[in-house]
């Protein structure tokens, strides 16, 4: 029942154990960035050039960033073809996490519960051939294999913060679309209020799905304006390469406003449905994990601060922590959706 079986507990989950050293500044990146801003901020073609720049002025732009030229790719994997920059709002303007720490240092309960597990034990994940279905609420059901999927929309890098509830953080450039347009195609009716995220869970090739750890498969979900926002992204890649199998081949959610649980990864379904989902995270914790889980410092975790972060790759534990950014520092695009609402109580 709902008593804590996550490595969650009982210590302060961010302990600094495990700590990855490398630290890689893709530099050179970082100036051409720089570089572009000047250009965004003359409001160029850009900023009308997709969904996101609708949300943005010129001047939001030169704040948040925006990309001229896409991360170097490291080379280990298949590199994902047409990747186009990211429109200003989807970039963070922060030293990007290096790909090892990325790759080796992730939650992915199916491979284990440590740190370091999914990156030993995720070969065993076979990413092809893979479907995925969408279906409840929707007027056209679909079942779309990867190479479908891949071609749906155009590719963009999105160099997002990603939170995790535990109080780590990293910036990553994602590859992939905005999950709007893969659930445009399904037709949601009116009674689609809301979008449950469903996970592979074979034991075969996920040998953590043999333990009790959560309540298998890994479900999550959104309201359907979240689902619809363009910042929720479907990504199918990292680095401008395939996702690595320990991020979530062949492609995850990835929902930067909130924490890092809410991204859910290896995704089989997507149903549409009238009832706010039931999460993995939130049944087996309800007071702990809810279900809108969106980065706020002014609400702790019961058992934590949630106020300040640990920046992996950025030094160890005795390095200064980074103060949490309301909604990641996503609050201009997103702030609106929660308008009205009481975000101690719906945490
Ligand atoms: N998705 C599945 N299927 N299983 C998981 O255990 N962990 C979540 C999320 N998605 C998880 C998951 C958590 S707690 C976090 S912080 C992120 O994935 C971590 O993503 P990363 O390992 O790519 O950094």
């Amino acid at each position: 029942m709902a008593f804590i079986r996550s490595s969650r507990s009982p210590w302060h989950p961010d302990s600094g154990l495990q700590l990855p050293s490398s630290e890689i500044t893709p530099q050179e990146v970082y100036a051409s960035r720089r570089t572009w801003l000047a250009q965004a901020a003359l409001g160029s073609a850009v900023v009308a050039g997709g969904g996101l720049g609708a949300l943005l002025n010129p001047a939001q732009a030169l704040a948040q960033g925006a990309s001229g030229s896409l991360v170097k790719r490291p080379g280990k994997l298949a590199a994902l073809p047409g990747v186009r920059s990211a429109v200003p709002g989807a970039i963070a303007m922060e030293k990007i996490t290096a790909y090892e720490d990325i790759t080796t240092y992730n939650n992915f309960y199916e491979f284990g519960t440590d740190k370091s597990a999914p990156a030993e034990n995720a070969h065993t994940l076979r990413p092809r051939p893979w479907t995925v279905s969408i279906e409840g609420e929707v007027g056209k059901p679909l079942t779309l294999g990867i190479d479908d999927l891949l071609k749906l929309g155009a590719m963009e890098e999105r160099i997002y913060r990603l939170r995790c509830v535990e109080g780590w953080s990293m910036v990553i450039p994602w590859v992939g679309y905005s999950l709007s347009t893969l659930i445009k195609r399904a037709e949601p009716n009116s009674r689609a209020k809301y979008v449950e995220f469903i996970t592979l869970a074979d034991p075969k090739q996920m040998p953590g799905v043999r333990s009790g750890v959560l309540d298998w498969p890994y479900v999550e979900g959104l309201r359907i304006d979240e689902a619809m926002h363009p910042l929720t992204l479907m990504a199918f890649g990292l680095y401008g390469e395939v996702l690595p199998n320990q991020n979530g081949a062949p492609l995850r959610l990835v929902v930067p406003w909130k924490y890092g649980f809410k991204s859910a990864k290896s995704i089989v379904k997507i149903r549409l449905v009238e009832k706010e989902p039931v999460s993995s995270w939130t049944k087996a914790n309800r007071g702990e994990y809810g279900f809108y889980s969106n980065v706020n410092p002014k609400v702790d975790h019961p058992r934590w601060s949630q106020a300040s972060e640990r920046r992996i790759g950025e030094g160890g534990i005795f390095t200064p922590r980074k103060a949490t950014l309301m909604f990641n520092g996503y609050e201009a695009q997103v702030g609106q959706l929660y308008a009205g609402m009481d975000l101690k109580k719906f945490y």
